[in-house]
């Protein structure tokens, strides 16, 4: 482009997408100012940092970007360190923890929040679901206090005001801080209490969780509590109101799977290519990397472009269409998310919670359908999507026949 795009301008938050595409064309690497950062946009340059065949890259940009406001968590770390942590977390969000232990909690709390409007005939889905019910599932799944659970989304809310201050507000920031210190007094007690009374919950497994000798501190155990307060909550948040906001704005791919819920899984890979929850990703170069358009020097911060990668010409027939029955992404029936798009960015640091997030949409839409048969936008409402490092609808009212009581 003539100019290099601001992706913190007001125009770009408003509409990403044509500033992304001129940046895939026209600027695939480009110095931006504002983040003291290289931009790049195409699907195979991302998809090259995130593999980092040949370590060029490091997350220490995640030292300043996430350790004021969780301390030191898995994606500040590297090599076999991270693979250790990674052995150690990795098996509660699979296998059987998730389909014994965790599915009944993510059917239990999506119902319970549907119990709130399903006899009312209008609810925003935005406010009172999809904030609510990942974040939900996570307190739950730890085995925390039902009565905490309010604390536990406004520090959500603070985390998530933290991690997208782009703009580097200090009371945000201040906030944020504060919320680390509140967060630990809250949950290093709950822990040394936990070590010593083991139970079912996600708490216990990880207090007890030890490979190679290794065992997670109370400090690592708590930041990996925060952290899946934002890795966790707000991403699979973002993930239910834009997969909504997609079907209800394509009525008839939303009938399709109103009469086929396996094909939630399709819409659900499309929803994470179309509109991923987390729009941007920092690295930090360890190496000069030759990318498309130049080379990134050696100790230099790029930002990886989720967004306009997963909407590639290169990469994908017509991108800016949603459409769940596209042919080029693979998915089925099956999980093949790091083939489909890079929403779960891929290599060393791929989301270790794909399958519960997926577990949480695919019961979540099935539970919200049978709830509201006829669910349509309310009258004239156009959803808007904000924020631009993590992006999703701001509000997502509906209306439906309501449930008899
Ligand atoms: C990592 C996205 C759901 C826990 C990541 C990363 C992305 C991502 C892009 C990589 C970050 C990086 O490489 O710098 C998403 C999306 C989700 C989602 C789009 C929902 C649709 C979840 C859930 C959990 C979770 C439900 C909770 C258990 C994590 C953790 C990491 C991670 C712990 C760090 C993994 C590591 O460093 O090895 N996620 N995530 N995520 N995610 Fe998710």
């Amino acid at each position: 482009p003539e100019k290099a795009p601001d992706i913190l301008s007001p125009e770009f938050a408003r509409d990403p997408y044509l500033a992304y595409r001129e940046m895939r064309e026209s600027a695939p690497l480009f110095w931006h100012e504002a983040t003291q950062s290289w931009i790049i946009s195409r699907y195979e340059d991302v998809e090259r940092v995130f593999k980092d065949k040949g370590a060029q890259f490091t997350t220490d940009n995640y030292d300043w970007q996430i350790e004021p406001v969780h301390g030191k968590t898995i994606l500040q770390l590297s090599g076999r360190e991270h693979a250790v942590r990674r052995a150690l977390v990795a098996p509660a969000f699979r296998g059987s923890d998730l389909q014994e232990k965790f599915l009944p909690v993510i059917e239990r709390n999506s119902r319970e929040l549907i119990d709130t409007f399903r006899h009312t005939g209008t609810v925003d889905l935005v406010e009172e679901y999809a904030t609510r019910f990942p974040v939900n599932v996570i307190a739950d799944m730890l085995g925390l206090d039902k009565a905490d659970h309010a604390r536990f989304h406004g520090w959500y809310t603070t985390v998530i005001a933290f991690l997208g201050n782009l703009a580097g507000d200090p009371e945000v920031a201040a906030a944020g801080e504060r919320t680390r210190v509140e967060f630990a007094e809250y949950m290093i007690p709950i822990i040394r209490e936990r070590r010593d009374h083991l139970g079912d919950d996600l708490l216990s497994t990880l207090c007890a969780a030890e490979v190679d000798g290794v065992r997670m501190s109370d400090e690592d155990i708590k930041a990996f509590c925060s952290l899946l307060l934002a890795a966790g909550g707000e991403t699979t948040d973002k993930a239910i109101a834009s997969i909504f906001a997609n079907l209800l704005l394509h009525p008839e791919q939303l009938e399709a799977v109103r009469q086929d819920r396996t094909l939630i899984a399709r819409a659900f890979a499309e929803t994470l290519r179309y509109t991923p929850p987390v729009h941007m990703i920092m690295r930090q170069s360890a190496t000069d990397v030759e990318l498309s358009g130049g080379t990134v020097p050696a100790g230099a911060t790029v930002t990886c472009l989720i967004g306009a990668a997963n909407r590639d010409e290169r990469r994908y027939r017509d991108p800016d269409r949603f459409d769940i029955f596209r042919d080029d992404l693979t998915t089925t029936t099956a999980f093949s998310a790091a083939a489909d798009h890079l929403a779960f960015a891929l290599g060393r640091h791929f989301c270790v919670g794909a399958l519960l997030a997926k577990a949480e949409v695919e019961i979540g839409v099935g539970q919200l359908l049978d709830a509201m048969p006829d669910v349509r936008l309310a009258d004239g409402f156009d959803p808007v999507e904000q924020g631009v490092f993590t992006r999703g609808p701001q509000s997502l009212p509906v209306r439906f026949t309501p449930a008899a009581v």
